[in-house]
């Protein structure tokens, strides 16, 4: 039997258009087939011919150095990011093009060219010397959207130390626990920033994280709202004090290929957080080939990404990535709906953005907000969309397709993980053919497979496990200080394979369907059903914005399917409401994923990067309260109104 049964049927499947094959970078079917035969054939050689596009102050003596389940890449290389993001640049065309559009979301805007942020990380890198911080030192960052995160970021990069940025969002408890296991040397800091048309703190959140015994030395806080904040003495100091009079130059350190980049903590699905270690030449590998092979970036685009710096795709996709290769990259302060629902395909408008990519949460409330605000923009601009994070429903997808990429431009839903740290199975958009829910195939040096327990590959269109074969240059290198625990959480369940956490199937063409986390996997009757499907076949019925759906104990088929439903606006919900559901998913998928329960919410409880916490729902509906940890969690509101409902019945 197979690990996870898969019900889903199969979709239409879109070429990609010929006006974009011929100038990607990956131009048509048999040339991206070539490339993973090369990578397949050859793959130190292939990682090499990547790498070889960068920098190196000295070249590697070793492509591959792998004890498994520990890889070190270009060994004996040297080379910087920052160098290969900024200094390269500056002796070519790019100089004076501009390297960030930023956007406030009160709708202050400014623009810094290659040359200009080139300057102001020198000067904020000599200003972190300044405080006796370099090399092997590591560095918290809690800052809000602003050009400065890109800044700080780079300027750690710079001289060597590593630095750790924890989202704004997140409490001072769980800034305070983050910066404990990193024994971090310094944190740096605003005042605050905004959101949803006011003004958050950040530093008041420092304060209290540094209260009890901890490792910092020096706070720096840069000013952005100007609202008060206490500093203390000796140990915070103002941004724009620390580069008063220092050098316009630092030299970017020559670094180890695996020194140390960043540290990047993800909520592990019990208790302490994942401090996920990326290192330096591997890192930037990946993430710039998958920058000029996934989103196909060209020195006449303007490249959107609306992740936060907080979040993996934030490094990765918003300053890493496009800035190793001369892109112009969009970063926008806000939230997509202030002043209106308009807000982000205004910037695209305004900023003529040519490449916009984002998560499926927020496609999907762009769906709930209605058609009237995309079709108020002209979005001619756009010529490729992306997304990223979860499962696209297929509705969403189309949706997309049509009223935001006007049927135009190619969608590369692209499946990777803050572990992985670029892009893994993605279209190329000039060279594969998309399926919409599908993260289609792997890229190529990517040896993914979807297998069984003991690892066999499982046949076409049976579900198993979602596991990378092969090491890759932007893995993670271990969990920091905790190579135990790296070993145990993705090497251990199949010899020498890193397995992700998620469940997937293959179609009859290869094509990757992520069926979302196998811990998410409900067993009704025998059957082993991805949660992802049904909640795609939910999202498909008219009225449903959204869908989770979770297994809860049950004494005649073991566990039974719950659905959490949120209704677009003008639907009533009630029990006969429920009954069209049901026998719309039945419709759909069949009766053995017809769910035994629908519970009608206004909002889902998520992450503050937009997943949904599958697990808070699990426990409201088994046990009817929340005892798991919910410092991750984005609204609690949401969260106790649906606990309340079960109270009432
Ligand atoms: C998990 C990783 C990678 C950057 C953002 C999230 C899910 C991610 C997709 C996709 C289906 C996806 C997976 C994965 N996921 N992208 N295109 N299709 N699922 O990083 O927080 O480390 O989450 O997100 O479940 O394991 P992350």
């Amino acid at each position: 039997m197979s690990e996870i049964e898969s019900l889903q049927k199969d979709v239409p499947s879109f070429d990609p258009p010929e006006e974009f094959v011929a100038g990607s970078a990956v131009s048509g079917r048999a040339a991206y087939d070539e490339l993973c035969q090369r990578a397949a054939a050859d793959p130190e050689g292939f990682w090499a011919w990547q790498a070889e596009r960068l920098h190196w102050f000295r070249k590697w003596d070793k492509v591959l150095k792998w004890t498994p389940p520990f890889a070190q890449w270009f060994v004996g290389g040297q080379t910087n990011v920052a160098y290969n993001c900024l200094d390269r640049h500056l002796t070519t065309s790019r100089k004076d093009k501009a390297a960030i559009i930023w956007e406030g979301e009160p709708g202050d805007q400014r623009v810094y060219t290659y040359a200009m942020l080139h300057l102001e990380v020198c000067r904020f890198a000599n200003g972190l010397k300044k405080l006796g911080i370099g090399r092997g030192d590591r560095v918290g960052l809690y800052m809000p959207m602003v050009p400065e995160a890109a800044i700080a970021m780079l300027a750690c990069a710079r001289i060597g130390a590593t630095h750790s940025v924890v989202f704004g969002g997140f409490s001072a408890d769980a800034l305070r626990e983050r910066m404990n296991d990193a024994k971090a040397k310094a944190i740096i800091t605003a005042d605050g920033g905004y959101r949803k048309g006011k003004p958050f703190p950040l530093k008041a959140q420092v304060d209290a994280s540094l209260e009890g015994s901890t490792t910092v030395e020096s706070v720096i806080v840069l000013r952005r709202t100007n609202e008060a904040v206490d500093m203390v003495a000796g140990r915070d100091h103002d941004w724009d004090d620390l580069v008063a009079g220092v050098s316009d130059y630092c030299p970017a350190e020559p670094l180890d290929s695996e020194h140390p980049l960043f540290i990047l903590y993800t909520s592990g699905s019990t208790g302490k957080p994942k401090g996920v270690l990326h290192t330096t030449g591997g890192y930037l590998t990946q993430a710039s080939m998958t920058c000029r092979w996934v989103f196909d970036l060209k020195d006449t685009d303007t490249y959107w990404c609306t992740a936060d710096v907080g979040w993996v795709t934030g490094h990765s996709y918003v300053v890493f990535g496009p800035l190793a290769v001369g892109a112009t990259t969009v970063m926008y302060e806000g939230v997509p709906n202030y002043p209106d629902a308009g807000r982000f395909w205004d910037i695209v408008d305004r900023h003529r953005v040519t490449i916009f990519y984002t998560a499926p949460t927020a496609i999907r409330a762009f769906m709930k907000w209605g058609d009237e605000w995309p079709a108020k923009h002209k979005l001619d601009s756009l010529r490729l969309l992306g997304t990223v994070g979860e499962p696209i429903n297929p509705e969403a997808w189309l949706w997309y397709h049509r009223m935001i990429g006007h049927e135009r431009c190619p969608i590369v839903d692209t499946w990777w993980q803050t572990e992985t740290g670029g892009i893994m199975i993605s279209p190329l958009p000039g060279a594969v053919a998309t399926k919409p829910g599908s993260a289609t195939l792997p890229l190529p040096g990517i040896d993914a497979a979807v297998v069984d327990r003991d690892g066999n590959e499982v046949g076409a269109d049976e579900g198993g496990l979602l596991v990378i074969r092969k090491p890759w240059p932007g893995m993670l290198r271990t969990l920091w200080g905790d190579d135990e625990r790296y070993r145990s959480t993705y090497w251990s369940d199949i010899e020498n394979t890193y397995f992700a956490g998620d469940g997937a199937r293959r179609d009859a063409d290869g094509y990757f369907w992520i069926m979302g986390r196998v811990d998410d996997v409900v067993n009704v009757s025998g059957h082993r059903l991805g949660t992802a499907e049904v909640e795609s076949a939910l999202v498909s019925h008219p009225a449903v914005v959204e869908a989770a759906v979770i297994g809860r104990p049950d004494d005649l088929t073991g566990q039974a399917l719950v659905a959490f439903v949120t209704l677009g606006p003008g639907f009533e919900s009630g029990p006969e409401f429920g009954q069209e559901l049901c026998a719309h998913v039945t419709k759909e998928i069949g009766a053995i994923a017809k769910p035994a329960e629908i519970r009608f919410t206004d909002a889902l409880p998520k992450t503050r990067s937009g997943k949904i916490m599958r697990r808070l729902l699990r426990e409201i509906a088994t046990s009817r309260t929340v005892k798991g940890d919910t410092t991750t969690l984005e609204d609690q509101a949401a969260l106790d109104s649906l606990a309340k409902q079960y109270d009432d019945g």
